[in-house]
């Protein structure tokens, strides 16, 4: 079994209940980033990226796309799926750390904040801080907070299944969910949590101004997504 969030997301894992889910999952995200994407936002990052299919769509609005995550196997995957792209790069983090100052105008971490202690974040924060150019944001989306129950994460599941013609799938995986690593993960490791005013501190405490956007990147509209803005 995987002892850390990370070895069980470098591992073979069943996050997602079946293809179908996973598909649909990551153009719903990468639909919801490519809107984040503004004018002027030339070069974004976003860490933590997960597999990233999608990522075409996102790097349709930009000039260059690093896509990041600390899982090796993940990394791999991501680098050749995209080898020869045009817009799309892959960094390790400790790649993203060695990157020149002020040189990112959007940072995108989703669905990422719930596996990272919170030291984790403050440094990572920090980091971000420092790689944006004045004026650049950070986007943490599907922030949880504490009142939120694995219950409604099951129900928004199964909304997402019945809208998305997988609720068969759905409730398969929330059976397989129930006796799988990752709830025994998450009762051993838990999950890092945040109120709304919690994580906003934290957030400007680093540097940036903060403010709650609605709605939440992907299908689950009980989490949060919250933006940084690097003050020009
Ligand atoms: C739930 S997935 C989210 C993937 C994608 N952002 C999405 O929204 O579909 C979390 C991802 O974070 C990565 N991850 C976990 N810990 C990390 C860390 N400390 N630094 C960077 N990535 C990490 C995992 O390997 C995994 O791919």
């Amino acid at each position: 079994m995987a002892t850390s969030w990370l070895d069980f997301f470098n591992g073979e894992h069943a996050l997602y209940v079946n293809d179908r889910h996973k598909a649909l999952h990551d153009r719903l995200v990468a639909r919801d980033v490519a809107a984040l994407v503004g004018p002027g936002d030339d070069t974004v990052l976003d860490f933590g990226c997960g597999e990233a299919t999608e990522a075409a769509a996102v790097a349709a609005r930009c000039k260059r796309l690093w896509l990041s995550d600390a899982a090796p196997a993940v990394l791999g995957r991501v680098a050749q799926r995209f080898a020869g792209d045009a817009v799309i790069r892959t960094a390790t983090p400790s790649e993203v750390e060695a990157m020149r100052d002020a040189t990112l105008d959007l940072v995108v971490v989703n669905s990422l904040l719930q596996y990272l202690p919170r030291t984790d974040l403050v440094r990572w924060l920090s980091i971000w801080h420092d790689k944006l150019r004045p004026g650049g944001r950070l986007v943490l989306g599907d922030v949880i907070p504490p009142d939120v129950s694995p219950l409604t994460d099951a129900v928004a599941l199964l909304r997402f299944g019945w809208e998305g013609g997988f609720l068969t799938g759905a409730v398969a995986g929330l059976v397989r969910t129930f006796f799988s690593d990752y709830r025994n993960l998450r009762a051993q490791l838990g999950l890092s949590t945040y109120e709304e005013s919690d994580i906003l501190s934290i957030v400007e405490a680093a540097g940036f101004t903060a403010s709650r956007r609605r709605p939440n990147i992907g299908h689950n509209q009980a989490r949060m997504t919250i933006v940084g803005l690097k003050d020009g």
